[in-house]
């Protein structure tokens, strides 16, 4: 049986909503990411593409990037949508964004439901890291 979290259900119906604003007219492939902090407030993404595809962006940096241009810089988990029956694995670049913030539950679902859970350090293990060498915390705000 399985077992509803009424936390993680939400976060998805988020990531869903900003699937609807994806913009993919190369692939064709929708996706939605939801991003929820440790002090529950929740931030989303979409894939963003580009006639220059390496300047395309992945729903997950995409929430990422809102989450931590918002202050936030704990977070619990991501779950992530897609247009495809098959659920979306995170691509090897946002692993490694993500991972910069720790290991946290990734929820990814298909169009027709199907759902994997996995750890992002089950993803990307043994990560490549490097020792912060500036304070994390943005500059005080100018006199
Ligand atoms: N994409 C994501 O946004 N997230 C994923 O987890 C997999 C791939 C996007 C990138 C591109 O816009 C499209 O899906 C096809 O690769």
């Amino acid at each position: 049986m399985t077992h509803r979290d009424p936390d993680r259900d939400a976060l998805m119906t988020v990531a869903r909503e900003a699937m609807a604003k994806a913009y993919a007219p190369y692939s064709g492939y929708s996706v939605g990411a939801a991003l929820e902090c440790e002090d529950g407030q929740r931030y989303a993404g979409c894939n963003v593409e580009s006639a220059s595809s390496p300047a395309g962006l992945c729903a997950e940096r995409s929430a990422l990037a809102a989450a931590v241009g918002a202050g936030q810089r704990r977070f619990r988990r991501i779950a992530i949508c897609c247009s495809e029956a098959r659920p979306a694995a995170p691509c090897g670049v946002c692993r490694q964004a993500l991972i910069e913030f720790g290991d946290i539950e990734v929820v990814s679902e298909g169009s027709k439901g199907e759902t994997y859970t996995w750890t992002l350090s089950e993803l990307l293990p043994d990560a490549f890291t490097l020792p912060p060498r500036a304070p994390h915390s943005p500059p005080a705000a100018p006199a």
